[in-house]
């Protein structure tokens, strides 16, 4: 393979989140707790970001915008991004938008608390399916107001959706909007036509506002497809979609993010509190034009990559934690297993496995909101060496329950 996706960095003294940010988001301590473990010997299995370098074609485009010396003001005022992004869509999903759609954030998640907030004028309750992202959670919270949660159907690992219920809910008068997840995070599941088409049913029978975040649908098993929701929905006004170049190439850190919104006054009303008046940092945009350029060939090797550690994983989980349920997800590079088979109700399997195996992963209803009691998320973006370690770390501490 022409990227080498085996290499182990050393991404300590980085201020990364995945190194250093793990007690307070994970454990919700400060530096005081201790475990088992010492900080540098964890296996890190827990943020959504990867352990891999970006692609080469995008380090050597950030080294000849810092080449130019100047940062000053930058938005986009030319053509260029917007062509590589929407060339990219057209041949990834057969899908494109007209350029005045197109707004930046610093995130998706930036982009999604201020939407709620204008969608909802702060009232009413917002709905989510469940296992969910903790912050479509947090942006009810950020704006002071509900949420209601519409379990998927598990399915011996295979999450559907569970129509009756979420139509039940999306009827309820005090709804006004729906996070969608599609790609989903945490089970992986990218929803068929005929799902997106249902849902959609739904959204335009109520009326409701609907932001599709589809940050993770670049990172797919090969030769699977990305269905965007504004495909379905071509005449529906009242949904925004969420996509990035921050899951596909590891680029989360220069906050870079595609909010597509189809609504004017909702377009204006993002603008009116706007408070970097769609300022860019110049890296970040010399990145991520570069990324949906010429990044194509990498993201292909990354795909083959991940695909190679979810079939490692599958082998290993059957044979080592014959008690663990997973299901090789469709998109991700996250693992949703259902550890149910070795706890009891309400354990905390984050703390379980950061003391006794040395694995830092994410789990349970505190941090996916509901319908998660009993299951870890895994992340498997890194070397293969890093995944057996920690995988065998794991079956090990299992091995008496
Ligand atoms: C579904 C989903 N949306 C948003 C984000 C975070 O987006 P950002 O870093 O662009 O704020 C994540 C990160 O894990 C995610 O899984």
């Amino acid at each position: 393979m022409k990227y080498n996706f085996d290499e182990i960095i050393d991404r300590r003294n980085t201020n990364a989140l995945n190194t250093d940010g793990f007690r307070q988001y994970i454990f919700h301590a400060g530096p005081d707790k201790k475990f088992n473990y010492a900080d540098e010997d964890f296996v890190r299995m827990w943020v959504a970001d990867m352990e891999f370098k970006t692609a080469p074609e995008i380090i050597d485009a950030i080294k000849e915008r810092a080449d130019h010396g100047i940062f000053g003001y930058t938005r986009t005022f030319n053509d260029d991004y917007y062509n590589a992004f929407c060339d990219w869509c057209r041949k990834k999903y057969d899908w494109e938008f007209p350029k005045e759609e197109l707004m930046f954030t610093q995130g998706v998640v930036a982009a999604i608390y201020q939407l709620i907030g204008i969608m909802t004028e702060k009232k009413g309750s917002l709905l989510i399916t469940t296992p969910s992202y903790k912050q479509f959670r947090g942006a009810a919270q950020f704006n002071g107001i509900d949420y209601v949660c519409s379990d998927l159907i598990n399915t011996n690992g295979y999450f559907t959706i569970d129509f009756d219920d979420f139509e039940k809910k999306a009827s309820n008068k005090n709804v006004k909007a729906v996070i969608w997840c599609n790609p989903h995070n945490p089970t992986g599941r990218m929803w068929t036509e005929d799902e997106l088409k249902k849902v959609a049913d739904i959204v335009k029978k109520y009326n409701l506002w609907i932001i599709s975040d589809e940050i993770h649908c670049d990172v797919i098993r090969t030769g699977n497809k990305h269905i965007p929701m504004a495909k379905i929905m071509g005449d529906y006004d009242k949904l925004v979609t969420c996509m990035a170049p921050s899951k596909t190439f590891n680029l989360a850190g220069l906050m870079l993010s595609n909010i597509i919104i189809r609504d004017k006054a909702l377009r204006n009303a993002m603008r009116s509190t706007d408070f970097t008046s769609g300022s860019l940092n110049p890296i970040s945009l010399a990145a991520a034009q570069a990324a949906y350029e010429k990044g194509d060939e990498w993201l292909d090797g990354l795909k083959e990559y991940l695909d190679g550690n979810f079939a490692f994983a599958d082998k290993f989980f059957k044979e080592n934690m014959p008690k663990a349920n997973f299901y090789i997800p469709e998109s991700t590079y996250l693992a949703w297993v259902d550890m149910r088979g070795y706890f009891v109700k309400g354990e905390n399997l984050s703390e379980f496995f950061a003391n006794n195996a040395g694995v830092l992963l994410e789990g349970g209803n505190d941090m996916f909101v509901g319908n998660a009691d009993g299951f870890v998320r895994l992340n498997f973006a890194m070397p293969r060496s890093i995944i057996e370690k920690g995988l065998n770390r794991m079956a090990e501490a299992l091995k008496n329950k």
